[in-house]
């Protein structure tokens, strides 16, 4: 028989955890022949509703799901898993930046790193979504020291998903026609979303579209879409950020495809001169479990010039949890 995958998910009571963890239950995340356990970690005062999630799985009879643990115990939440997804925190609500969250949302993320240290497998992989997600997977990482910074990533995978969307609506092709999209920098209106490397059914996305398309349509649309949602919804992206979790995990467990990459946040290795010191979205391929940044990709002035503002607002962001790192 197979080993099941231990699989973690935080606030999997809340929108997102809901969504997703029958998904994973499913077999969407690691194949239709992968066993899973779920491990659904919460508040205390979320476990009555935790427990419903509980049942509601139960009633899949899922085939691939072989245990669900419900907890709100950090070290049993976290007991020798394989994948740790840290969801659980609090969302924006309109008017809100994303940044506006790290002071009730940061100590989550110190708690976190040091309970992964201590309990999950040693060759664990963790993905931040909980906002503001970049920082917050820094300060996970910075708390869990018998573990690499290349075991967290935090998620730039929906701004990704949401720029294939957009330019697959403009150009009228499928998102299976596109590859090389590229997020960089911060989850927040600082991201360089850059379509400069795509490529379309063959030709490079640039002849598709216009300069003037991109730059006053394209990017800030994307850079304002989590807002834009909760405008609409008045609650914040749920069910296409928990899928682009499965994408995330997906990808770094199983690989990407030849000849494309995705977008994730990753600790920065000085790659395009970006600083070390920050979880930043860069061009990835990954294969087995590991990531590699993608490298020589032409940076013109302006695309240079917002991949700075972004580590700006990083480092502004690492300043002020400097205290949990
Ligand atoms: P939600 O309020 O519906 O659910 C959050 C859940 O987390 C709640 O059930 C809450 O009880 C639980 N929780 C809070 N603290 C916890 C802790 N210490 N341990 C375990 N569980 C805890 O929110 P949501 O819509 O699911 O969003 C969750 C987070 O994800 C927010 O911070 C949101 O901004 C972020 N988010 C990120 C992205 C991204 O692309 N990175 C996309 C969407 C949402
Ligand atoms: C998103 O991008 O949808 C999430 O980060 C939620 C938010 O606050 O915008």
């Amino acid at each position: 028989m197979i080993k099941p995958i231990k699989v973690t998910i935080t606030g999997a009571a809340g929108h997102i955890g809901y969504a997703l963890a029958f998904r994973v239950a499913s077999g969407e995340m690691f194949g239709p022949d992968q066993p899973v356990i779920l491990r659904l970690l919460e508040i205390p005062q979320a476990l009555s509703s935790l427990n419903g999630v509980g049942m509601e799985l139960e009633d899949c009879a899922l085939p691939l799901l072989h245990d669900i643990v419900l907890t709100d115990d950090p070290g049993i939440g976290f007991r020798e898993t394989d994948y740790a997804i840290l969801i659980g925190a609090k969302a924006r609500g309109k008017g809100m930046e994303r940044k506006d969250l790290i002071s009730d949302n940061a100590k989550i993320f110190s708690a976190q790193g040091k309970a992964i240290n201590d309990h999950a497998s040693g060759d664990v992989r963790v993905l931040v979504v909980g906002n503001p997600a970049n920082t917050n997977a820094l300060i996970a990482a910075a708390n869990a020291p018998d573990l690499e910074n290349k075991q967290f990533t935090a998620m730039t995978r929906l701004d990704h998903n949401r720029a294939l969307g957009q330019l697959a609506n403009k150009t009228n092709k499928l998102v299976a026609d596109i590859t090389r999209m590229t997020i960089w920098g911060n989850h927040s209106m600082t991201q360089y979303p850059d379509i400069s490397n795509c490529r379309i059914g063959g030709a490079s996305a640039l002849e598709l579209v216009t300069r003037d398309w991109a730059i006053d349509h394209f990017i800030p649309r994307i850079q304002r879409r989590g807002g834009e949602i909760i405008e609409a919804r008045g609650l914040s992206s749920a069910a296409s950020a928990a899928d682009a979790v499965v994408d995330h995990v997906r990808d770094w467990a199983l690989g990407t495809p030849d000849g494309d990459w995705v977008s994730m946040s990753v600790r920065s290795d000085g790659s395009y001169g970006v600083s070390e010191d920050v979880v930043f979205s860069f061009p990835v391929t990954c294969k087995a479990g590991e990531y590699e940044i993608v490298q020589g990709l032409e940076l013109d002035d302006l695309s240079q010039a917002r991949l700075k503002a972004s580590e700006k607002e990083l480092l502004e962001e690492r300043a002020i949890i400097q205290e949990l790192l």
